[in-house]
């Protein structure tokens, strides 16, 4: 039997295989001289040199065309060209499944340069490309590295439900579920496979603070749902998010953990990823005109300094000044009081402090029920993290452990308390200072690979008219 190895195994260990008989599988990205195929089978951005015998069958050779699925069998050779360092001599090959060339040149796997958009339409082919490929094995790291960030940190992995009858944010529409018909005039919910109406949840927040004033220290990382409207680069209808919570955690150790874990997984992923952000780096010099060192550089940028640290109120003082000195005008008005916009966002991240910000103690107004109230009666301990390019990329607080506050907030903020009893009552069961926040992963993968477009950095974009694969 010949041992099976991948592309990135034979690559990484050249020296040890050379002389060895392997077996190697993959797909077919070029074929040149009737003899020299490329192979990449996913595990790396590089491929792999095959050099066919000359003893090959015609009718076989005609089988050899890009895109095909194949198995070589060959002995490992210290390449002669400078390309690469090792090369397959190939002793026996088996096509999987030889591809016509008519389909693959209307498709994207036809080699050439092919626009994002396009590579959307066939989303379920965009895998094998270098591009949407090298996302994917860093979407993958950065998984990898949260989990490890949390465990190596004593924070246990939770699972919050899906299904819910809540909206935690207070805001935005929600996806209905339901096995009822709903073309009839008067449904009864009664009568609902739950008995009640439910919807899929924006977030598992307030079941990890359940978790966490018992835990100590949790963390969820699952999908969340919003029936929200915009159909910008930056939203999905479905996306992912990672929410720590800790209890006896005050805003401060709040903020500086979101700064510690953010950076740790930008020093993780330039630790473990550098040949994929080698290629995208090229990729964005080269298609989307980015300067030389574009990504590297943006992503050595977020550890090299501490994070700017600002109240709502100074930010907004900043705003005002700015756009009195400088003449520009923000479509938003600046008002306090006012939730900020992304340009405002913008300017104070890639204008202003040319680093990440985050904005702290925003007004009541425009936060969701569970944020602590600060004395002022005005604030509460909500922070943001601002990141260059991409905006809001955390939204978290401190929680309000107070039971009557949070009766007085809830009110105040037409929060049905009947359907959150369980919430309210852990404020009457040892209740204490507790916080925590919510990554948006997909937005943070944007922001490491540097792509314009969120729906670029997931498998399946969900978005507003768009469920398709
Ligand atoms: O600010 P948000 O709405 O906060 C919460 O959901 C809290 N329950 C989190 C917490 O305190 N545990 O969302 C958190 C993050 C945002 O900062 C953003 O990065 C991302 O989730 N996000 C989206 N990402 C992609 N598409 C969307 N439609 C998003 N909406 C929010
Ligand atoms: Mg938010």
């Amino acid at each position: 039997m010949v041992k099976k190895y991948s592309v990135k195994e034979l690559l990484n260990k050249g020296k040890l295989f050379i002389d060895k008989k392997v077996l190697i599988e993959g797909w077919i990205r070029s074929f040149r001289y009737s003899i020299f195929v490329t192979l990449n089978d996913g595990s790396t951005i590089q491929n792999l040199q095959i050099i066919l015998s000359n003893k090959l069958d015609k009718k076989l050779i005609k089988k050899i065309t890009i895109g095909s699925s194949i198995r070589v069998i060959g002995i490992v050779k210290k390449s002669i060209g400078t390309k690469q360092y090792i090369e397959l001599q190939s002793l026996k090959i088996t096509i999987y499944e030889s591809v016509d060339p008519v389909i693959i040149q209307k498709s994207i796997l036809q080699p050439k340069k092919h626009s994002l958009e396009k590579l959307r339409e066939q989303a379920h082919l965009r895998f094998r490309t270098n591009i949407f490929s090298c996302i994917m094995r860093i979407r993958h790291h950065i998984a990898f590295c949260i989990h490890k960030y949390f465990h190596e940190h004593g924070f246990f992995y939770l699972h919050t439900p899906i299904i819910t009858t809540l909206n935690c944010e207070g805001t935005g529409r929600m996806f209905q579920i339901t096995t009822m018909d709903l073309k009839k005039k008067l449904v009864d919910y009664e009568k609902d496979f739950f008995k009640c109406k439910t919807y899929l949840s924006v977030s598992g927040q307030l079941e990890a603070e359940t978790a966490s004033l018992g835990l100590g220290k949790v963390y969820t990382f699952g999908p969340v749902f919003r029936a929200e409207n915009s159909n910008t680069s930056r939203h999905l209808s479905e996306f992912w998010m990672i929410e720590p919570e800790i209890a006896f955690y005050h805003l401060k150790e709040n903020i500086n953990l979101a700064e510690n874990f953010l950076k740790f997984i930008i020093r993780y992923i330039i630790d473990n990823s550098m040949e994929d952000l080698i290629f995208l780096n090229k990729y964005l010099e080269k298609w989307n005109q980015k300067k030389k060192n574009y990504l590297l550089e943006k992503l050595e940028l977020i550890l090299k300094f501490p994070f700017k640290k600002i109240s709502y109120t100074e930010a907004i003082k900043i705003l005002d000044e700015e756009e009195k000195k400088k003449n520009i005008k923000f479509l938003h008005p600046i008002i306090w009081g006012m939730d900020l916009q992304s340009e405002h966002e913008q300017y104070l991240v890639d204008k202003y402090f040319k680093i990440p910000v985050i904005v702290f103690d925003y007004p009541c107004s425009i936060k969701a029920f569970y944020m602590r109230m600060n004395n002022d009666g005005k604030t509460v301990r909500a922070m943001d993290v601002l990141f260059p390019e991409i905006g809001e990329i955390i939204g978290g607080s401190q929680r309000e452990e107070r039971y009557d506050m949070l009766l007085q907030r809830m009110k105040d903020t037409n929060t049905d308390k009947n359907k959150l009893w369980w919430y309210l009552d852990t404020r009457r069961f040892g209740s204490v200072p507790h916080s925590g926040f919510g990554l948006g992963f997909d937005r943070l993968v944007q922001f490491v690979t540097g792509m314009n477009n969120i729906r670029d950095v997931i498998p399946y974009p969900r978005t507003p008219k768009n469920a398709e694969f």
